[in-house]
């Protein structure tokens, strides 16, 4: 995602005149966990969440959630807030609205979760995508279209896909054919994932596709990056210019790993990513991995935070759902996760932390109370030696 130096500039001089920043540096900064309020007072619903930069403005799209285990069912449909700081939000309304007719897919009371959207540059229009599911088991694992002429919806539902279709990924060995007895067979079943018996098991039908997330590239190619394959194996799929489709090119990521909750960002040519293991609505212990091809090969580089035993184990209590570049500040992010509340799913919180560089690998801290100015600060991350302009 780009952001224009002279955009953050206005922004700096808008907050200076109207103490919008002071607010924001002080009792307005990031309090990870403790309850968010809206420009109204309500507490933010948007869970599993991700944000689209739009022309000056930030938009917090996420799963909007009930009370109760009801709410980890899709009653309302996709919420959005708006905000200008990143700390002040103002409800935007339901971005996607779940549908009363019964037969639809997105029927209330189905799955909708980690709805992202990208901004479409060619056709102007605003890209939503999501995981879409249905029942306790998940048994769908597909990813859902939604599109819109306006950042905050309403988005018009387009359909579900099960992507890349009769589609083999690249660096896939075409010759090795599958054996079917193989993932029945528990001695022999990681070797059977790795060499990619689910990829041909669901080959004519599509790959599946649970959490998601959405990346544009600096060259404004987008890419979909999903837990698939059981949730054993992440996909990247490129999207097609429209961002609507899949182009058909597509790799796997760490075979046989247990990968979701996928987080992609870029930092000076380089790529990375926060997943989570698969425990459900039970955080553990994240990991981070880095490229110089979004292509690959990715080199896993361990769990990410620093804290406590307790805190490395479970990321701080949350699980991760987006990476936001900081506003003007090139090289610098902020970790998104969700700490999940399955019980009483409107509850769940968010665990906003800034992402911290120990030899060019992101780390997380545990930080109660922070704010922006943690970027600006002189020396704060110590990290790449490098002026900070060299890092776009
Ligand atoms: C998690 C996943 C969430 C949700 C949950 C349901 O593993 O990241 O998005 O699907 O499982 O149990």
């Amino acid at each position: 995602m780009k952001f224009h130096r002279s955009l953050f500039t206005l922004m700096l001089l808008a907050f200076a005149a109207t103490g919008t920043f002071a607010a924001a540096a002080g009792r307005g900064g990031f309090r990870p966990g403790e309850l968010w309020m809206d420009e109204k007072g309500v507490p933010i619903n948007a869970h599993g969440g991700g944000i689209l930069l739009h022309e000056g403005v930030y938009y917090w799209f996420g799963e909007h959630k009930i009370e109760g285990d009801a709410g980890n069912y899709a009653q309302v449909g996709v919420h959005v807030y708006s905000s200008r700081d990143l700390v002040h939000w103002r409800d935007g309304g339901i971005a996607l609205t779940v549908s009363d007719e019964p037969k639809s897919e997105i029927a209330k009371g189905c799955i909708i979760e980690r709805p992202k959207v990208i901004y479409n540059a060619k056709t102007k229009t605003f890209v939503m995508w999501f995981h879409l599911d249905k029942g306790r088991n998940y048994g769908m694992a597909r990813a859902a279209l939604a599109v819109s002429d306006k950042a905050t919806g309403p988005y018009k539902y387009v359909g579900s896909f099960r992507p890349t279709q009769g589609v083999l990924p690249l660096s896939f060995d075409s010759g090795a054919a599958p054996d079917p007895d193989r993932l029945k067979d528990r001695k022999q079943f990681s070797e059977a994932v790795v060499a990619g018996d689910i990829v041909w098991r669901d080959l004519e039908r599509g790959q599946m596709s649970r959490d998601l997330t959405l990346f544009v590239d600096d060259d404004g190619k987008g890419y979909l990056l999903t837990s698939a394959e059981d949730n054993l194996t992440l996909h990247l799929h490129e999207l097609t210019d429209d961002y609507r489709g899949f182009s058909g090119k597509w790799t796997r990521i760490f075979p046989n790993a247990s990968n979701e909750a996928p987080a992609l960002f870029k930092r000076a040519g380089k790529y990375y990513l926060f997943t989570s293991g698969t425990s459900g609505w039970f955080p553990n212990a994240g990991r981070s991995a880095m490229a110089d091809s979004i292509w690959g090969p990715w080199t896993a580089l361990g769990n990410p935070c620093r804290g406590t035993e307790r805190e490395n184990a479970t990321t701080f209590e949350s699980q991760s759902t987006y990476v936001l570049p900081v506003p003007g500040r090139p090289g610098e992010f902020i970790y998104m996760g969700d700490r999940w509340r399955p019980k009483n799913a409107i509850d769940g919180r968010y665990i906003w932390l800034p992402v911290e560089w120990e030899n060019n690998r992101p780390v997380l801290r545990w930080h109660a109370e922070w704010d922006l100015s943690v970027f600006t600060r002189h020396n704060a991350f110590p990290s790449t030696g490098k002026d900070l302009t060299d890092l776009h």
